[in-house]
């Protein structure tokens, strides 16, 4: 573990390339984030560039305290205050509209932008130092999976990135709840670790949700029906349905050679053990909910057996899609509890990773 001191010396060095106009990879309470001074513009587009992210996707604002939200958004409603209030430090992003202190760069030219104040300790560090927002997507290559860890973050970007401060892995596990103020009424653009019902809790009334999008309508790319993929295929399952479905594999679509990757919830030993010879592989990246199986049968499984409920399934789901990348897996099937709150968001990314997966450059 990392002393007090060498974190302190970490954050001056992070803030001290934030301040050169560096990129940095930095921990948040959901994802790590790829982070530059927000109101940088040649910093800004670096991010871009390092993602391989097209400049017309907006960024997130990230704050280091409640009362920056004015210098960075005009017309506030009192919604939007209310939300912060209650949310923030937290897993909630606010789509609103923006001051002359934003830069294009970060909203892609739109006139709104989305801000939140994350909740992890070293992220609020380095922002109150450096007395600027930062501009931070998920620190991942674009359309891939998003970060976790700092050995994610150093997965995709390796030397590129100069500094990732390393604050263990995430305690949400997923982005942000988005909501969009910029309508005539509050509406979810992206499921995240702040549920609808604690939302319209706050709010006392319902809000909207965005569903389909078409592609030239795109506003973020958590709304592409492809996004959040591994390089496996995935196939989304209901628990009850997963031991028939590995029961019969097709060997068409599932050939022998081929292991096979597994992310489940639940399932008890006895069960696991009807599929061949198990091996307990150990925990997963530090994640004592996820523990790593190989199952060796008339085919090989690669498994990540997550226990506790939705929110443990949040904070493993990303790390698990990497693991079972990193074993060379056809096909990861998923097969988790089908709960609400932050399991829309689960199954939200799920869905999205499971979407086939047009070429980049089409409509
Ligand atoms: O939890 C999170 O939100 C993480 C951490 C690092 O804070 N960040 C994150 O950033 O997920 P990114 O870039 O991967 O996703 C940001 C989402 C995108 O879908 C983007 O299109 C949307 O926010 N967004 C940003 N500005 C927007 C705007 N003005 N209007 C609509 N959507 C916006
Ligand atoms: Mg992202």
């Amino acid at each position: 573990m990392a002393t007090l001191s060498s974190h302190s010396s970490d954050i001056e060095a992070a803030v001290r390339l934030l301040l050169g106009g560096n990129v940095i990879g930095l921990p948040t309470e959901t994802v790590y984030g790829l982070a530059a001074d927000g109101t940088n513009p040649a910093a800004v587009l670096r991010i871009f560039e390092l993602k391989g992210r097209p400049k017309g996707h907006p960024l997130i604002l990230h704050l280091g305290d409640v009362s920056w939200l004015e210098r960075f958004a005009r017309d506030v409603p009192e919604q939007a205050h209310e939300l912060a209030r209650r949310f923030w430090p937290g897993p909630l992003s606010l789509v609103l509209r923006r001051t002359a202190l934003v830069p294009d760069e970060v909203t892609g030219g739109r006139e709104s932008v989305a801000l939140r104040m994350p909740a992890h300790p070293m992220a609020l560090e380095v922002l109150r130092r450096l007395g600027r927002p930062l501009a931070a997507p998920s620190a991942n290559l674009f359309g891939r999976v998003s970060p976790t860890t700092r050995a994610h973050v150093e997965e995709d970007f390796g030397d590129l990135v100069p500094l990732v401060l390393d604050g263990g892995a995430t305690s949400q596990g997923v982005e942000s709840t988005i909501v969009d103020f910029t309508g005539e009424t509050p509406r979810i653009l992206r499921h995240g670790g702040v549920t609808k019902s604690e939302i319209e809790a706050v709010l006392r009334q319902e809000i909207g949700e965005l569903t389909h999008v078409r592609s030239r309508d795109v506003q973020a790319p958590g709304m592409l029906a492809s996004h959040y993929a591994p390089n496996a295929a995935v196939v989304v399952l209901a628990p009850g349905e997963l031991l028939g479905f590995l029961e019969t594999l097709d060997p068409a679509r599932f050939p022998a050679s081929e292991s096979v990757g597994l992310i489940t919830q639940g399932l008890t030993r006895a069960t696991l053990e009807q599929l061949g010879e198990l091996t307990h592989r150990g925990q997963l990246h530090g994640l004592p909910e996820a523990e790593c199986f190989t199952i060796a049968g008339t085919r090989r499984f690669e498994m990540v057996v997550v226990s506790g409920d939705a929110r443990a399934a949040a904070r493993c789901l990303y790390a698990a899609l990497r693991h079972l990348d990193s074993c060379h897996v056809g096909t990861i099937v998923a097969s988790l509890y089908d709960e609400g709150g932050i399991g829309v968001a689960v199954r939200d990314r799920l869905s999205r990773a499971a979407a086939p997966r047009p070429s980049l450059t089409e409509e």
